[in-house]
């Protein structure tokens, strides 16, 4: 499967949370893994939950910081995403017997999410935040 990698069109502008991004991508990479099986996908999504958790609250705390108005909306993203998470973790905990069908699903999910989530989501806080400089 072709994964979807970082590029320089998806900086949001702070180098944390773009080094965030490779990382994610980086897990979606290692998903796509042909000799994918049930402890490897177990362990990714493992990572995965503590990644994005520590991620997401990273992000927040920028987008708090700068008093920027969609936080609400991008919060519930988030929230979207780690219930989302929480659905594969424990449909796969169900049907560990399928782990192609579910790395192949899960792989195609978090492509479209990440890539979306960021050109469109994440780039309003940016924006948002070089009005501000621009302004003062
Ligand atoms: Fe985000």
């Amino acid at each position: 499967m072709t994964t979807v990698k970082w590029t320089s069109d998806l900086s949001v502008g702070d180098t944390r949370i773009d080094d965030d991004h490779k990382g994610l991508f980086q897990l979606v990479d290692d998903l796509s893994n042909a000799n994918i099986s049930h402890d490897y996908i177990n362990l990714i999504l493992d990572r995965l939950k503590r990644y994005t958790i520590e991620h997401f609250s990273r992000e927040e705390e920028h987008m708090r910081k700068v008093g920027f108005p969609g936080l609400k909306a991008h919060l519930k993203e988030h929230e979207n995403f780690n219930e989302w998470l929480e659905t594969i973790r424990s449909t796969y905990a169900r049907f560990p017997q399928s782990p192609f069908i579910l790395g192949d699903s899960v792989n195609e999910y978090l492509q479209g999410w990440l890539r979306h989530h960021i050109l469109t989501e994440d780039m309003k806080y940016r924006d948002y935040i070089l009005s501000q400089k621009q302004d003062s």
